[in-house]
């Protein structure tokens, strides 16, 4: 659609269905054995989901040059329609050719999506910073995302769905833009107020949804995005959770789906986008009250934007996007009236009561009863169950170092402590015997190196993720693949590092498996700390050196360590 009369239009057609007709499947068939595949992140994922289903209509693409400069140089598609957020596929090299087709593949590989790549092309990524973000600061959410995890080349193109993306937690709540347009339809709902939360739901928001129904008679799509949200929200399973326990007081005058869209945090931008995805899946209103997606404050303890900049924003387009905002002030608690009124309508004698939701999170951390005018019990106590799985949260112990440094022996008497001081289970990961089955096959090549220490955090981490404790040691030689492991597990537990720094000449003495000696006959080669790199580490969590340190004091002291920085919790009876 161009421009006309002046006004720009936003898209008003019917929702895009990507997906591919049963006869195109045919030509696809023999495709699918002979195009490369790209099996996609859980964040492009999310965004594939999104426009195959047809929730980023107009979009029928990953962008292309053209539009992704015009959304970020005038928050417009190329054709003029309002769009404000790229939705980019980025890649770290140039893997493919323009012209070329390619397989959209989820994590196992199964295939997804046709891709016909139009456009290759380097952005400017502290100019779409500037432009969506507002900031250039990588302590952003969305900022850090683009900078540190986004590859440097973005690939646009259309796409043609092939198998739609299954999604099977929750999967009764989750709906196409089609099966909710229908279902509103069906239940001859002409008014649908929409509404987005990446948070869970107290009497605050119980208020608010109430009154955005009273007040434009109409019903609530409860919305919440369940895709990737900020580092450190509350996790998606407790928060669906402690919606289905909402429904009970909401029920007549709403419904529930699950949005798997990936947040980016972009506050205004941000705000206008969710209103062109609802109004995608057959919303007529959509709610915007104070601090609409906001990424929280910087560590100098500024907001990013205005508490009302998202809501201004919204409102300004509303009319081209053709979806109408409930603007909503803050609401606080005042005692007198014992009900949430907008700030604005507060009085000198009224007593204000509020609670923010770092707060809430610290309360039922430390096990504090959250007060009635703050929630429903229903969702504390779901919200509880969510705090007791987080505190069974796992680690892994990683000792690095020279052969013969020490680092077996330690993980060794670390193993036995363990399990006699505490209660999570405990899995030793030596290097060595992980090479006799694992890793077997792997030589030691820089290349092979860091493949067995991937492959040891691989394990780690999913014994880590279900509680426990993985207690691995190995040479670990690369900073590369330490960082991998550090980064991999640090997303579902903790991680700590142990730096065995015993120097080479002690090593050489001791020489437990006599691999110095084999060396100095010629026997071996590429041996590390001789003629194989080690790269110290640098962000180690403790450093121990063994020369003159008896195994058992070494053991002590990071007990210690791990028992003073509540890495683990030792069980009374048996504390020394
Ligand atoms: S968001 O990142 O998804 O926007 P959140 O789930 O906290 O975060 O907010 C959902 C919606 O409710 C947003 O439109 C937000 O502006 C609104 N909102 C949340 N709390 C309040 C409040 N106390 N007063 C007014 N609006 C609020």
């Amino acid at each position: 659609m161009k421009k006309s009369n002046n006004t720009y239009l936003g898209y008003k057609g019917p929702v895009q269905n990507l997906m591919m007709r049963q006869g195109d499947n045919s030509d696809i068939k023999k495709k699918l054995v002979s195009l490369p595949r790209l099996n996609l992140t859980k964040r492009q994922l999310c965004d594939l989901e999104l426009l195959m289903t047809g929730a980023f209509s107009p979009l029928t693409g990953f962008m292309n040059e053209d539009d992704y400069q015009s959304v970020v140089d005038r928050m417009r598609l190329a054709n003029d329609i309002v769009w404000s957020i790229p939705i980019t596929l980025a890649l770290d090299a140039r893997r493919f050719k323009e012209g070329q087709e390619i397989i959209l593949a989820d994590s196992f590989g199964k295939a997804l999506a046709l891709m016909h790549i139009e456009s290759i092309y380097k952005p400017d990524k502290e100019k779409e910073a500037e432009s969506i973000y507002r900031t250039t600061n990588t302590e952003h959410f969305g900022v850090n995302h683009l900078f540190n995890e986004m590859g440097s080349y973005y690939f646009g193109g259309t796409i043609k769905g092939i198998n739609s993306i299954e999604r099977y937690d929750f999967s009764d709540l989750r709906h196409t833009p089609q099966q909710l347009q229908d279902f509103f339809r069906e239940k001859k709902w002409d008014r649908i107020i929409g509404f987005q939360t990446r948070n869970p739901l107290h009497k605050v928001h119980y208020a608010l949804i109430k009154q955005a129904a009273e007040q434009y008679q109409g019903n609530v799509l409860l919305h919440p995005a369940v895709g990737m949200t900020k580092d450190g929200d509350v996790d998606y399973i407790s928060r669906v959770r402690s919606y289905i326990q909402l429904q009970k007081y909401i029920k007549d005058f709403s419904t529930i789906s699950l949005l798997p869209l990936a947040m980016r945090m972009a506050g205004p931008k941000e705000a206008l986008w969710h209103a062109i995805i609802r109004k995608n899946y057959g919303c007529t209103h959509f709610i915007v009250g104070r601090d609409h997606a906001s990424p929280g404050k910087n560590s100098a303890g500024k907001n990013y934007y205005g508490a009302y900049d998202a809501q201004q924003l919204v409102q300004k387009y509303e009319k081209e996007l053709g979806i109408t905002v409930v603007p909503f002030q803050e609401l606080v608690y005042v005692e007198e009236k014992q009900s949430y009124i907008p700030v604005s309508e507060v009085k000198k004698e009224h007593s204000v009561k509020k609670i923010s939701g770092t707060q809430v999170r610290n309360m039922l951390k430390a096990g504090e009863s959250i007060p009635e005018w703050f929630s429903f019990p229903e969702i504390i106590e779901e919200l509880q169950k969510g705090i007791a799985k987080q505190k069974k949260d796992g680690l892994t112990i990683f000792f690095t170092g020279l052969s013969g440094a020490g680092k077996s022996t330690m993980a060794t008497l670390l193993y036995y402590k363990l399990i006699e001081l505490q209660d999570k289970p405990v899995t030793l990961l030596d290097g060595d015997i992980i090479r006799q089955n694992l890793s077997k096959g792997l030589g030691f090549s820089h290349e092979d190196r860091n493949e067995n220490i991937k492959r040891i955090g691989f394990v780690a981490d999913l014994i880590t993720k279900h509680g426990g404790i993985a207690i691995c040691s190995a040479i670990a030689p690369y900073a590369e693949s330490r960082q991998m492991n550090r980064k991999r597990i640090g997303k579902h537990g903790r991680y700590v590092e142990i730096y065995i720094s015993t120097p080479v000449e002690v090593c050489m003495q001791r020489d437990t498996k006599e691999l110095y000696k084999k060396y100095k006959l010629g026997i071996i080669k590429g041996l590390t700390g001789l003629d194989d790199p080690y790269e110290q580490p640098e962000q180690a969590e403790l450093t121990i050196d063994t020369t003159n340190m008896k195994p058992k004091e070494s053991v002590e002291k990071i007990i210690s360590f791990l028992k003073d920085n509540n890495y683990i919790t030792i069980q009374t009876p048996y504390a020394q």
